[in-house]
C-alpha cells in the first residue's frame, strides 16, 4: 500500500532523526522549488497527492511561506493538514484554509518558557532603563549616562492575552513583586487566572504601569494598541511587546515615546520585520531584540517535534493534536 505524502516547506534543524523516523508511516518530501510560480506549477505536479505539509516561519520570499487565499486555492485536494511550527500563525490564512476543508495546527505551550522568559527580560529592562546604562558604560562614561529608573516591585502588569506566554509572564513577574491583572475575550477560570484580576480591555489600558502584549495577532487586533488606546494609558506607561509587530501601530507608539506618554518600552517584534522604524531604532528609551522569543535549542527542538508529532498523527489518526482554535469546532 502507498504510504501518505508529506511535504516539507522549510526545514528542520534539530529534530532530524524525528523527521527521518516519520519514514515508517510516510513518503517524505522537501520542497525544493525555487519560486513561488514553480511551486505553483509544483502542486499541481509533484506534490499534487500531498496530504500533510509540515510549514516552518520562514523569510518573506520563500515560496510557501505565507499561506494565503492564492496559494490555497493552488493546495491539491488531497491536502487535509497543515502543520505550523509556530505559536502564532498568522503567515496562514486558517480562515480560507477551512473553507477548503484543511485543518491547521501550531505548537502551544512549547514556546511559553522560553518567549516568556524574553518577555520578563524585556519589562525588567525596559523598567530599569539598561540600554541607556549599557550605551553609558561602552561610551567610556561609566553611569553618568544611566537614568534614574524605576522598580519593578508593586507595579501593575496588565496582561493583554493571557494565555500559554502571558500565564508564564505571569508566573515571572509575581517573582518580582508585581501586581497582575489581564484582559481575555472570555475570563479564565479561577485556577487558570491563578489570582491575577480579569479587568475590561479598557481598565487595562488605564490601570497598567506595565503593558505586556501576549495575544495572537488576527484582522481584529491588528494595532489594537493604536493613537486612541495610547491616549487612554497611564502617563509613563511601559510597554513590551513579544507577541507580533502589527498589534502595535508602530508610528503610534514613536509618538507617544516621544510625548513621553509611554515612558520605555522592550520589543521582540516588528511590524516589517527585519525592517524596524528608525524612531524606534534611535531612542535609548526602547529596548530592542530580532525576534529572539523562541530561539534557545531546547525550545526549538521541542517544537520541532511537536510539529512532527501532529503530522504523524495526521497520517496514522486522520487527526491533528494542536488543532489552531478557529478550527476545533470543524474537528467536533
Ligand atoms: N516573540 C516570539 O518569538 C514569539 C514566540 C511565540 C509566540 N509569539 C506570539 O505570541 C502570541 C501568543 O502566544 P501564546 O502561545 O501565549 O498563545 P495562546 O493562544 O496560548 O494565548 C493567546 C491568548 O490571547 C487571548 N486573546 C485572543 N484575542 C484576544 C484579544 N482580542 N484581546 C485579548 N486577548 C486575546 C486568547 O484568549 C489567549 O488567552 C502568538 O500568537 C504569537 O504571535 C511570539
Amino acid at each position: 500500500m502507498t504510504k501518505p505524502h508529506v511535504l516539507l516547506l522549510g526545514e528542520i534543524v534539530h529534530a532530524k532523526a524525528e523527521w527521518e523516523a516519520l519514514s515508517e508511516v510516510a513518503t517524505l518530501s522537501v520542497c525544493d522549488s525555487s519560486t513561488k510560480e514553480e511551486f505553483i506549477r509544483d502542486l499541481a505536479g509533484k506534490y499534487s497527492d500531498v496530504m500533510a505539509v509540515y510549514h516552518c516561519h520562514m523569510k518573506d520570499a520563500k515560496p510557501g511561506a505565507i499561506i494565503n487565499k492564492e496559494l490555497i486555492d493552488a493546495l491539491p485536494p488531497s491536502l487535509k493538514f497543515i502543520c505550523h511550527n509556530g505559536a502564532g500563525y498568522d503567515m496562514v490564512d486558517v480562515n480560507a484554509c477551512a473553507k477548503k476543508g484543511i485543518i491547521v495546527s501550531n505548537t502551544p505551550g512549547t514556546v511559553s518558557d522560553a518567549t516568556a522568559d524574553v518577555g520578563m527580560f524585556l519589562i525588567l529592562g525596559a523598567l530599569r532603563e539598561f540600554y541607556p546604562a549599557m550605551t553609558s558604560l561602552r561610551k567610556g562614561k561609566w553611569n553618568m549616562g544611566a537614568p534614574i529608573s524605576r522598580d519593578p516591585e508593586g507595579k501593575v502588569l496588565g496582561i493583554l492575552g493571557m494565555g500559554g506566554i502571558g500565564s508564564a509572564i505571569k508566573r515571572r513577574a509575581e517573582g518580582f513583586d508585581m501586581i497582575t491583572q489581564y484582559h481575555n475575550p472570555e475570563p479564565l477560570s479561577d485556577e487558570l487566572a491563578a489570582g491575577a484580576k480579569y479587568v475590561s480591555f479598557d481598565e487595562l489600558l488605564a490601570t497598567s504601569d506595565v503593558i505586556s502584549l501576549n495575544l495572537p495577532l488576527n484582522a481584529q487586533t491588528r494595532h489594537i494598541i493604536n493613537k486612541d488606546a495610547f491616549a487612554k494609558m497611564k502617563d509613563g506607561v511601559v510597554i513590551v511587546n513579544t507577541a507580533r509587530g502589527a498589534i502595535i501601530d508602530e508610528q503610534a507608539l514613536v509618538d507617544a515615546l516621544e510625548s513621553r506618554k509611554v515612558r520605555c518600552a522592550g520589543l521582540d517584534v516588528f511590524e516589517a520585520e527585519p525592517q524596524i522604524h528608525p524612531g524606534l531604532v534611535a531612542n535609548e528609551k526602547v529596548i530592542l531584540l530580532p525576534h529572539v522569543g523562541t530561539r534557545t535549542y531546547e525550545t526549538q527542538k521541542k517544537m520541532e517535534i511537536q510539529v512532527i508529532n501532529n503530522v504523524r498523527s495526521a497520517v496514522t489518526e486522520a487527526k491533528l493534536l494542536n488543532v489552531v482554535p478557529e478550527h476545533i469546532s470543524l474537528v467536533h
